[in-house]
Order: structure tokens, then sequence, then C-alpha cells
């Protein structure tokens, strides 16, 4: 059994990272997407919302599980015996910080490898942050994020107070 992790933040999750999911599980038996506990920025969504967004987004998918942990992201591969973890790497400008992680977590660990998956062309361009800031300025992200994400973006606009022009 070929485990594979995908981490991240998934503040909230995109079809951008759903679309890495499939991709990874063409690879291996099993993604776990964990989410972490202990992002360094303050969450738009609370971590209970990424991880709820999360088991929506999966459910049906065979092979994929949601789950989250806190500290190093290399002990938890540790103890899940998994085989590797999948990043997705959309452009170049993402390479830097993924090759930094990367190379720190198999200083960690040298048994650690990393991933690199792109995801279709579509998603190039999207990230959870671009998704956030259009959504809060009252743009659409139609087709860009699971329908339940839409709703709670929406939701959230509307508790916000109006931006001015
Ligand atoms: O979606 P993100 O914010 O790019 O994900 C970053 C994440 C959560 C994968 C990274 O910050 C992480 O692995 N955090 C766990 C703590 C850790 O091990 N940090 C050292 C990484 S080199």
């Amino acid at each position: 059994m070929r485990i594979a992790i995908y981490p991240g933040s998934f503040d909230p999750v995109t079809n951008g990272h759903l679309d890495i999911v499939k991709r990874g599980l063409q690879l291996f038996d099993r993604v776990i997407v964990a989410v972490s506990e202990n992002s360094l920025k303050s969450p738009y969504f609370s971590f209970s919302e990424r991880v709820g967004f999360l088991e929506e987004a999966v459910k049906g998918m065979q092979g994929v599980c949601v789950e989250h942990f806190s500290g190093l992201l290399a002990n938890y591969m540790r103890a899940k015996k998994a085989a590797a973890v999948i990043r997705g790497l959309r452009a170049v400008s993402d390479f830097e910080y993924e090759f930094q992680m990367a190379l720190m977590n198999r200083y960690q660990d040298a048994g650690f490898e990393t991933v690199f998956l792109m995801p279709d062309a579509r998603y190039t361009y999207l990230s959870s942050s671009l998704v956030r800031e259009v959504s809060r300025l009252g743009g659409t992200v139609q087709g860009l994020v699971p329908g339940g994400v839409e709703k709670a973006l929406r939701k959230k606009r509307s508790l916000l107070p109006p931006a001015r022009h």
C-alpha cells in the first residue's frame, strides 16, 4: 500500500487542490489530505471549517481521506509510514518556497520524498489567497472552488462591511 500525504492550509480548498488529489491517486493507493493545525497565517476559515469543506469535497473519492496534523510534517509523515508528500507546483514562482520546504523536510528525515504534481492548466493561476480576495471584494469564484466553499465565501462576504469604490 503506497500512501502519500498531501499537506496544506487549504484556506479554502480550491478545485486546483482537488485536481492534485486526483492526480495523486493515479500514483498512490491512498492519499491523505492533511490540514496543518499550526499554520502561521491567521486563517480566513476556521480549522474545522477547512476540514469540513475538504471532507465534503472528497466524498466518494476512493482512496482519499482527510486528516489533520500538528507539529513537524516530517514526524507526521513517518507516523503514517507514507512513501511521499505531494505538493502542487503551479508556476515557477512556487518553486523556491517548495524547494526550500522539500529540502528542509529531507534534512529532518533523509527518507522524506516530495513529489511535485502540476495541476490542469486551468488552475495554474488559482490560489486560495486569490479566491479569498476576489470573493471578499465581490468577484466570482464559480468553477474555481467546490460548491460548499462558494456558498461559505458568499456568506462570509455578506457579514463583512461593503467594499468602498
Ligand atoms: O498550503 P501551505 O500553507 O503552503 O502549506 C504549508 C504546509 C502546511 C505544508 C507547511 O507549512 C508545513 O509542512 N507545516 C508543518 C510544520 C513543518 O513541518 N514545517 C517545516 C516545513 S519545512
